[in-house]
């Protein structure tokens, strides 16, 4: 609003646009009580589905046996692959190429896979009958552990004995699905052994769970009379549901409308499909009523799409000064049973060549090896867009451990090597063109904001204390300096299931001046509802309170790919900013016509247009609204409707600075974090308020990953972390009092400048905390400890590095 003057600053303030921290539209009936997730979801007659799950992580199914289950009152149906067989619906294709069981197909390949799915009048009787099928298993050996899977003559994947070729190119081993590679790997092999200084880490990034406090589940209505067929679920992306029921039943695609109610929280979790998605719509066909399938906690963690699991080896290598000069990774991916990875089609690791992070790396190479072990099926982007927050914590570990080979101050080691501001648009050696960034503002504010030279010391006088035997307490200073990778398409590039990655937007305004919007994305807490609306307000002038947004109908929003990987703002905002800008044209021709004068002697003004050099005559877009329904207008139709299908020209880059400020008690392994700076740019902010509550979210998701939140599995497959008394969901108890602060640094290719936000938290936060612990330990000989860092681990560490003596 800097050019405005004091009339048109009043003005643009009640439209409630760009920059306003408007208060959360869809928090007055989340917080009454009133939101409509998929389990408030009643129907007469609606019956309910359960799983027979299995208790071994492989297995020979040799019979199951529902009698007694059908026996029960109240049981309706129990479904095993028999039963889907003639359907060709007893498996299906994966995000990833890939197929996977719907239900158990002669054996299970993961400890609570889905052996059969019992349909009864309620959900206790379900539950009751899934206890009396009886299912004879064969033990089979079990391989957790990716290494070993590489080296097993155990065929994991029986359907695939023989199959040398994947659907990401040659299969070198039974148990291995693919092999991806990018850059140059003899000019990176030459580069490092030509260095003066490399330095080697493996890096583990543990396998975790997004965990979204409402799981997953599904209401399916196959009306037989009309022959359509309703699905409401928790899914971040409907229309993509639409298109693969429709290829899968046989169901035309108009015949089929797909609903995402309101969603409590996704990450990545609910970007699949899922078996109970799947048997939820045959039983409905089956039986001609509703079905319902939710899923437990423990199913969930048991069960659906997992994160992370890579193992990372990485050399970096740089001159004595610390100029960095190569990159080397390589990943083991252990992908579970079966490849459900949710990626684009051309990535089978996501995004994770983004690996040579903020630093002008001139020569680098990855490659990744996906593996199938007898764990749960998934591999999505828990709160990252595509694998970028292995890449930004391999990348972020990479720089420490250098630091510590170069005997160098880590800030000052990224400072050196961060990409300048004047090379972007920046050429990545791993393929990637970043948009724009300011890194050395961004990290010189962030060090100035903590006193970086003031803990430095602090930390120094506290390692004397402890030699002196002073204080059981040791300190870590914990950096990171992330760049994201968000917004996919292009649709060039990126599709999922052949389906482009665009996103889209229609506008319709009301003739009394209000709105509704449409898209093709879907919120699952980040308040979109608030701020498109917020978008379009400061594009057509119309009050964001006067605008509904609707996502989440296949049979009302335009066709879109969803929300996931912040995609929604650099794609969707954009499609919306673009579709107001149609709007904004038409209504340009109205006033135009209304004020009797050409389109080019009107100027846009907030919410009007006035002609130029005679500001008292304009027409507000709410008189250009009426009009467009009241008046005939010569060449122009009638109405005001618009839609904007965008794909973009490229993805966006935000990137961030964070400290995070940790004390650790040597000898009980609790760590306190004393502050926690997270900075971030996403370019232009659209709502600073919900800016900052995506980023404490990501925060606390990014320390309970670091901390503490793992997947663990026993040698026999067994998940030792399926209860929230295992896994560990941070309460406000254990988060810190964030400290957050912003650059603006605009995209320069979206329509507004905005590049996303809602991950970019939990990227830079991963390594950041995960680096304070081992910073902590850096004077005592530390050069790596493996996440999570809870207590248990982190008083190991301190017993190995002989701090217990
Ligand atoms: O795709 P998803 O909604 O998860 O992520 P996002 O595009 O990063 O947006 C998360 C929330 O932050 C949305 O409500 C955005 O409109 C908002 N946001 C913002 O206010 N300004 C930005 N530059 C980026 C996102």
């Amino acid at each position: 609003m800097k050019d405005l003057n004091e009339e048109q600053q009043e003005r643009a303030a009640g439209l409630k646009g760009l920059g306003c921290s408007r208060k959360r539209v869809e928090d007055a009936r989340f917080t009454q009580g009133k939101g409509n997730y998929v389990d408030d979801i009643k129907m007469p007659g609606m019956l309910h589905g359960d799983f027979v799950r299995s208790p071994y992580a492989h297995a020979r199914v040799k019979s199951i046996n529902t009698d007694a289950a059908m026996a029960l009152d109240g049981v309706v149906a129990v479904l095993t692959a028999k039963d889907l067989e003639p359907l060709s619906l007893h498996w299906m294709p994966t995000l990833a190429g890939d197929k996977q069981m719907v239900l158990a197909d002669g054996k299970v390949l993961f400890q609570g896979q889905e052996v059969a799915f019992v349909v009864a009048r309620d959900r206790f009787i379900a539950a009751d009958a899934v206890e009396l099928v009886e299912v004879e298993y064969e033990e089979l050996p079990v391989i957790v552990n990716p290494f070993e899977a590489l080296q097993s003559d155990v065929v994991l994947r029986e359907d695939l004995a023989g199959q040398t070729e994947g659907a990401h190119g040659p299969r070198k081993h039974h148990n291995h699905i693919f092999t991806w590679e990018v850059g140059e790997k003899d000019a990176t092999e030459q580069v490092l052994g030509d260095a003066e200084v490399v330095a080697e880490e493996t890096v583990y990034y543990h396998r975790t769970h997004p965990c979204p406090l409402e799981t997953c589940g599904a209401v399916a209505s196959m009306d037989k009379v009309n022959g359509k067929l309703t699905v409401w679920g928790t899914f971040q992306a409907p229309h993509v549901v639409r298109t693969v029921a429709s290829l899968l039943s046989g169901i035309e695609e108009h015949n089929i409308r797909v609903v995402s109610p309101d969603i409590g929280g996704g990450f990545g979790n609910k970007v699949g499909v899922y078996p109970g998605y799947v048997c939820a719509i045959v039983a409905s066909i089956v039986t001609g009523v509703p079905v319902k399938w939710i899923e437990d906690r423990m199913e969930n963690l048991m069960s659906t799409a997992f994160a992370r699991d890579y193992w990372m080896t990485g050399k970096i290598s740089a001159t004595k000064e610390g100029k960095i000069t190569g990159l080397h990774c390589h990943v083991t991916a252990d992908h579970g049973a079966f490849d459900a990875c949710a990626d684009p089609t051309k990535f089978p690791a996501g995004f994770m060549n983004i690996c040579t992070g903020s630093y002008d790396i001139p020569t680098a190479y990855l490659a990744v090896d996906g593996v199938y072990t007898n764990k749960a099926p998934g591999g999505v982007s828990y709160r990252c867009s595509f694998r970028v927050t292995e890449a930004a914590y391999f990348i972020e570990r990479m720089i420490e451990v250098l630091a510590i080979e170069l005997n160098m101050d880590a800030a000052e080691l990224r400072r050196i090597n961060f990409i300048k501001k004047e090379q972007f648009p920046y050429q990545s050696a791993l393929g990637w063109e970043y948009d724009s960034g300011d890194y050395h503002t961004a990290w010189d504010k962030a060090l100035k904001a903590v006193d970086y030279e003031g803990l430095r010391k602090e930390q120094a006088d506290r390692v004397e204390a402890f030699k002196r035997g002073e204080t059981r307490k040791l300190m870590g200073v914990g950096l990171s300096f992330f760049t994201e990778i968000v917004g996919a398409g292009p649709v060039k590039n990126c599709d999922i299931l052949g389906m482009g990655m665009f996103d889209s937007c229609e506008i319709r305004i009301h003739p009394t001046g209000s709105a509704i919007a449409r898209l093709g994305t879907i919120s699952q807490g980040q308040g979109h509802a608030t701020t498109f609306a917020q978008i379009l307000a400061s594009e057509i002038g119309i009050s964001a309170d006067s605008i509904t947004i609707e996502e989440g109908d296949t049979d009302t929003a335009p066709y879109g790919l969803g929300t996931y990987g912040s995609r929604s703002t650099p794609v969707a905002g954009a499609a919306t900013a673009l579709a107001g800008r149609k709007i904004r044209a038409k209504a340009q021709m109205i006033a135009a016509y209304l004020l009797e004068v050409h389109d080019n002697d009107l100027e846009w003004d907030v919410d009007r247009f006035v002609v130029k050099g005679a500001p008292e005559r304009f027409k507000t877009m709410k008189e250009i609204a009426y009009a467009a329904y009241n008046q005939a207008i010569p060449g122009v139709e009638p109405g005001l409707e618009a839609v904007s299908y965008y794909d973009p020209p490229n993805m966006t880059y935000p990137f961030g600075a964070y400290v995070c400020v940790m004390d650790i008690d040597v000898d009980t392994g609790v760590q306190e974090i004393r502050k926690f700076y997270a900075l971030d740019d996403c370019g232009t902010r659209i709502n600073p308020m919900i800016i900052e509550g995506q980023v404490h979210g990501g925060l606390t998701e990014a320390l309970a990953v670091a901390l503490g939140q793992e997947i663990a599995y026993d040698d026999m497959g067994n998940v030792k972390t399926g209860t929230f008394m295992d896994f560990f969901l941070p309460t406000a108890w254990e988060v810190p009092n964030y400290i957050t602060d912003h650059t603006v640094t605009p995209s320069p290719h979206h329509p507004i400048g905005a590049k996303g936000v809602g991950e970019s938290p939990h990227v830079g936060g991963v390594p950041c905390f995960s680096n304070a612990v081992n910073d902590a330990f850096r004077a005592f000989g530390l050069r790596h400890t493996h996440m999570p860092h809870d207590h248990w681990r982190i008083w190991q560490t301190a017993n190995r590095l002989g701090l217990h003596d």
